[in-house]
């Protein structure tokens, strides 16, 4: 593929803006600057850096970020700065999309893609793919309240009752909850609708997939095969 191709394939712009960014010197492979945008390379494994940050060729993007506080998952947001604004510009310029909501005050695994099929994948309602969410709460758990929320509630939107698929106490202001589908503020108002009232909420998990401990608020990474697996893997497969 022409490197102009490969560079504009990886959301560094249209082809003419990728073809300027090589004849101005800034893509280079294997540390030798490449002012050639025509050349013929295999972008399966190519590593290659643009104004001197390194890339590697992904024909899609699959990319994990822990979500702070304080900004909308849209393209548009209405009152708070858009996640995307966290990421580097070739992630949001090759359109990646984020599975699923998060509410603007709500923390975690947010996991971002381009790739329409595993969208599709992890959304559908069929597949009851389960989000496990951490909730501070404001008045101190007990089991009557783990029994409710594992009973199922019901919300004003709908008048089948809807249940946690799984739910511990983690301490007596904290609840570790499991959710199978993805309506409009579910934790919250679940909990609001058991009585209590959740005071902040992160997100730990989605499917197979967990948070890493080591992945700071704001801070993004790509997902590797294996977690790639994990997460594409049917709730019931063996793992
Ligand atoms: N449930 C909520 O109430 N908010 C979220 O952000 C996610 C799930």
């Amino acid at each position: 593929m022409q490197l102009e191709r490969i560079l504009q394939s990886q959301g560094f712009g249209s082809r003419k803006e990728c073809r300027g960014l090589v004849r101005h010197g800034l893509v280079s492979i294997g540390g030798e600057v490449c002012e050639d945008a025509f050349v013929e390379l295999e972008p399966e494994g190519l590593a290659f850096a643009v104004e001197g940050e390194t890339w590697e060729y992904r024909a899609q993007a699959y990319v994990m970020f822990n979500k702070p506080a304080g900004y909308e998952v849209s393209h548009k947001p209405k009152h708070h700065p858009s996640v995307f604004s966290l990421l580097p510009d070739p992630l949001r310029l090759r359109g990646i999309q984020a599975v699923g909501r998060l509410d603007e005050d709500t923390t975690g695994l947010l996991i971002l893609t381009d790739d329409g099929q595993l969208i599709h994948q992890l959304s559908s309602p069929k597949r009851k793919i389960p989000k496990i969410y951490e909730a501070v709460i404001k008045h101190a758990a007990d089991e009557q309240l783990v029994r409710t929320l594992l009973e199922g509630v019901v919300l004003h939107d709908d008048p089948e009752p809807i249940a946690a698929a799984a739910c511990e106490i983690l301490d007596p202001q904290r609840l570790r909850l499991s959710i199978t589908s993805g309506r409009y503020h579910q934790v919250k108002r679940m909990i609001a609708a058991a009585g209590n009232r959740v005071e902040s909420l992160r997100r730990v998990a989605v499917g197979g997939l967990a948070l890493p401990a080591d992945l700071g608020e704001g801070e993004w990474r790509w997902i590797n095969a294996e977690e790639l697996a994990a997460l594409r893997a049917q709730p019931s497969d063996p793992v």
